[in-house]
């Protein structure tokens, strides 16, 4: 018989991290395989309206509620011609798209994508390409985006039929610009110059925009942290971001060391920290750099297919991770850590959100689907509005491959001041037994339980398809309010979301 496990957690009201960024639910759209075309964009679709866009992925999206959808790319960016992607869609150029070996038409570009955007109620995350370009197309491009008129690139803007300017607030300057595989791949000094000499420039275009400087591409790099440091050192007073990078696998088919790498990614967080930290006591500044984490699953299912791929293809199936339930279970657990991180953590963008390691698949010509994942990233983005609290946690712990001390409860706790609602989101990383919680909740006095979501299944393996849903929440978990006390049974590996709210 399965036993049960306890675990204990303080909730109280003025333990408070931070307000929420709602932008740590950000996603990602990138050239890359049909996460465009066949994506988001299927003008032969029954589905798609007069601009090409298939309307059941636009509502899948907004089931998320996504505010920032970070774009062009990714690798592809490097490489483009943003002037490529505008003016009459006949005179584009279709071009060897290198960094994904596939052709790339160029039918969608800058303003179709932010008229998109706006139909999902999002915004965009712009990136620019420091790889094969620089300084000057990267001011252009927000001279175009960004500037009312009576300018070359603005009234240009204006000739292609937007009158108004995008107002684009947030650009990254490059893409993984640390990593050999990024076409123009930088050295720390190099990126650090050219990232200040564009930032500088760009604000010079429109002050009102904020700045996001490319950190590691991931933990494994051998310049991490030291990329940080240095880059940051030429560009610290002139960039409010730095980003990190992250992907997870269970290639070893470990699920318990699966489950526990959000310890890896909260260590990655707290160097990353430190690292601006110290840089901001090296310049004496008084200026604290936030972070915005605009890249971030698990990767892993869809390499091998991959690299069976004949390039040159137009929007081949790329990075099409079919993910599991235990895919679920860790993609909740990164969103408890962003939100216990939300002091410093301000943007965050699950990359990515259609068809290429996405939370929605589409079928060319045909349905629209739910990933695994898709559940908790909705959780998250709906309920964990707020003010994120710190809760007290004693949970009994598991040791690893690679980790030592996993508590078995992952959670965090956001505070909705103003429609006086709490969320516990709750992860139990056993995989054999239940984790009885007992919470006190004593300082929200008059709450009561709204519902408890559980998302399970006995097999860690399970998928969904266009055909069947295997994975998805059910309301109906056994949480209980008795005197200031929650009490529930987490069941075993299983990913709840307990909400409570004033009569
Ligand atoms: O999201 C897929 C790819 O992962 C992006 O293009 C790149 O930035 C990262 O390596």
């Amino acid at each position: 018989m399965a036993q049960s496990l306890k675990a204990k957690m303080i909730i109280d009201k003025s333990f408070r991290i931070a307000e929420v960024d709602k932008r740590i639910y950000g996603s990602f759209i990138e050239h890359l395989g049909r996460a465009v075309y066949g994506g988001i964009y299927e003008p032969s679709h029954p589905l798609a309206n007069e601009s090409g866009f298939r309307s059941d992925v636009k509502e899948l999206v907004k089931e998320l509620d996504v505010p920032i959808i970070r774009y062009p790319g990714g690798n592809f960016v490097s490489g483009y011609n943003w002037e490529d992607g505008v003016g009459p869609v006949a005179d584009r150029p279709k071009r060897l798209e290198l960094a994904w070996r596939t052709v790339e038409p160029n039918e969608i570009g800058t303003n179709e994508f932010f008229q998109w955007t706006r139909e999902v109620g999002s915004e965009v995350m712009m990136a620019v390409n420091l790889g094969t370009r620089g300084i000057d197309a990267a001011r252009n491009l927000v001279e175009y985006c960004n500037h009312p008129g009576g300018s070359y690139w603005s009234d240009l803007r204006r000739s292609h039929g937007v009158e108004q300017p995008h107002k684009i607030k947030t650009w990254c300057l490059g893409n993984e610009m640390d990593g050999p595989w990024q076409i123009g791949h930088k050295t720390m000094h190099e990126y650090g110059r050219i990232a200040l000499e564009a930032a500088k420039v760009m604000r010079w275009v429109d002050p009102d925009i904020e700045l996001v400087a490319c950190g590691s591409s991931n933990t494994g790099m051998t310049t991490f942290p030291e990329w940080e440091a240095v880059t940051l050192d030429h560009t610290y007073d002139a960039v409010d971001y730095i980003s990190l990078h992250q992907y997870y696998g269970n290639r070893d088919n470990d699920t318990e060391n699966f489950l526990a790498l959000t310890m890896d990614l909260d260590h990655f967080i707290h160097t990353i920290k430190s690292t601006c930290d110290y840089i901001k006591a090296k310049k004496r500044s008084k200026k604290t750099m936030m972070l915005s984490f605009d890249e971030w699953n698990v990767w892993f299912h869809s390499n091998e297919a991959d690299s069976k791929m004949e390039p040159w293809q137009i929007a081949p199936p790329q990075l099409e991770d079919i993910y599991t339930f235990e895919d679920a279970l860790l993609v909740g657990s990164m969103l408890i850590t962003f939100l216990r991180h939300a002091d410093r953590v301000r943007m965050a963008c699950l990359a990515q959100l259609v068809n290429v390691i996405a939370p929605i698949m589409t079928e060319n010509n045909g349905r629209a689907w739910k990933q695994t994942i898709f559940y908790p990233y909705m959780h998250a983005s709906r309920f964990g509005r707020g003010v994120s609290l710190m809760p007290v946690v004693n949970s009994p712990k598991y040791d690893s491959k690679d980790f030592t001390d996993v508590p078995y409860l992952d959670s965090a706790v956001v505070y909705n001041e103003e429609n006086e609602e709490l969320t516990i989101f709750a992860v139990n990383r056993n995989l054999n037994d239940a984790l009885e919680l007992n919470c006190d909740v004593r300082s929200f006095e008059g709450f009561e339980i709204v519902e408890h979501l559980v998302m399970e299944s006995d097999d860690l393996k399970a998928t969904n398809s266009a055909a069947e849903e295997k994975v998805a929440p059910r309301s109906g978990g056994s949480a209980k309010l008795d005197s200031g006390i929650v009490s529930a049974n987490l069941n075993k590996a299983s990913w709840n979301v307990i909400r409570l709210a004033k009569k």
